[in-house]
């Protein structure tokens, strides 16, 4: 639209526009309100239906008639390079047999057996926030922990932490629309894709030859064994992995410190009980969601909430809006660190998903949250936040900030 027309955009119009816009990425909150207010479906950019309420979101997630794996070719039109195929954006039976291969690695219990290591890595990078005190917590704490963690258990040598991580985030950043990325970020993801499949395709010539005891040579032990998984399949688990396991959990640990930081409240409260770590990395997973939207296509003709989809109708699901619906949580917009305790019944959180595509790495990026809540619980007296808002990637799937300027005052007594 031009300057000198005037605008004529209703207030719909415009909180459709505003969910999407870099400007209102540090609170897309007040935009989702609008979107539910109008109904349980908004037409959004891209010809495609919103779909703002939680009521929508669960029964469109739990069912396995909405398909995933039309994703790229409505969001990224304009992709000249094949994202490697990850089991994220396919169906069955794909989608069970590589999901099948890498399953046994995030079951709760395998993850339990990384408490200790977490809990380690943990105090190993508070030991340094706290020491230098004047920080930005997701260059200190919040990207390490996912980092080390996600490429320990793939097995990638210490010194290629860095390089993966800028890989991953020139991919995290091509998730979005490609109608919303500038010539450049297209530009990035291309080289980012090249970049990790040349990367990992010389750790799995690697590991073939020198196995250790890690997930990318037990993937290549079960492609060895005959597991059928072609090459390609094998880089797009690997891919998924990477991506989705760290991207995602740095903006949980972020969005919590800044969540405690601004409800000061709640942060004496988890002080003055630290068990309360678990129950409220989910309250924080729900009240500022890390992975905001998510695309599915109708397979078959299908009927929600009175509207009837046709096969090839593409919805956006917005999770962050969801979470925040007063119809499914009782003062959504309030952080209250026990709406998860034991004993409570609260409606899920949608920001791991559901069903079919369920995110397979919940366990771990909980276990990263509770043992961070935890450290924080007992070794921080207090934040000071230098800039609210902090600024903000324009990230619109894996939202998140962009830093994170603090001062942490440790707790005197330890
Ligand atoms: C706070 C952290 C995390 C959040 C918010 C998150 C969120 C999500 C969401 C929303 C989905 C489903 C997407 C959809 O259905 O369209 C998903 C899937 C997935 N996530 Fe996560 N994730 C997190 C951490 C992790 C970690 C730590 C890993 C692995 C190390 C991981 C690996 C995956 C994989 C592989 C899938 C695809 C599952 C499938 O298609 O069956 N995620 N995640």
């Amino acid at each position: 639209m031009h300057e000198d027309q005037p605008t004529a955009l209703t207030p719909v119009q415009t909180a459709v526009l505003e969910s999407v816009a870099p400007h209102t990425r540090h609170d897309p909150y007040r935009a989702y309100e609008v979107l539910r207010a109008a109904g349980p479906f908004v037409l959004g950019p891209l010809g495609t239906q919103l779909v703002p309420g939680y009521r929508e979101a669960d029964e469109i997630m739990q069912n396995p008639a909405w398909s995933h794996a039309e994703e790229s070719e409505l969001l990224h039109p304009n992709s000249d390079v094949e994202l490697p195929g990850s089991f994220l954006w396919m169906e069955p039976p794909d989608h069970t047999r590589l999901r099948g291969l890498v399953s046994k690695a995030f079951t709760m219990r395998t993850v339990e057996g990384l408490r200790a290591r977490t809990e380690q890595v943990v105090a190993d990078l508070m030991d340094k926030v706290l020491a230098e005190q004047e920080v930005d917590l997701l260059e200190s704490l919040a990207y390490p922990l996912p980092l080390t963690m996600v490429c320990e258990l793939l097995g990638v040598p210490v010194d290629a932490h860095e390089h993966v991580r800028h890989m991953s985030a020139g991919i995290a950043r091509g998730l979005d629309p490609d109608a919303l990325l500038s010539p450049e970020e297209l530009a990035a993801r291309t080289t980012a894709v090249h970049d990790f499949t040349s990367f990992f395709g010389d750790l799995l010539a690697e590991r073939r030859k020198n196995p250790q005891d890690d997930l990318i040579s037990r993937l290549v032990r079960a492609e060895a064994e005959g597991a059928r998984m072609s090459p390609t399949e094998l880089l797009g688990t690997l891919l998924i992995l990477v991506v989705a396991g760290h991207e995602t959990t740095v903006n949980l640990i972020g969005n919590g410190v800044l969540a405690l930081i601004r409800n000061p409240d709640q942060f004496a409260l988890l002080k003055s009980d630290p068990d309360l770590a678990a129950p409220a990395a989910d309250e924080i997973l729900r009240y500022d969601a890390p992975v905001h939207l998510t695309t599915r296509t109708a397979r078959a003709e299908i009927t929600v909430s009175g509207r009837t989809f046709q096969p090839g109708d593409a919805v956006i699901v917005l999770f962050g809006s969801a979470n925040r619906d007063p119809q499914a949580f009782p003062d959504p917009d309030r952080l209250d660190l026990t709406r998860y305790a034991a004993g409570k019944k609260t409606n899920r959180h949608l920001s791991f998903g559901l069903g079919l595509h369920y995110c397979i790495g919940a366990p771990l990026a909980r276990l990263e949250m509770e043992m961070t809540l935890r450290a924080i619980a007992t070794r921080v007296a207090g934040f000071t936040l230098h800039q609210d808002p902090p600024p903000y990637r324009p990230n619109l799937v894996v939202r998140g900030m962009s830093a994170l300027p603090v001062h942490v005052r440790p707790e005197e007594t330890r």
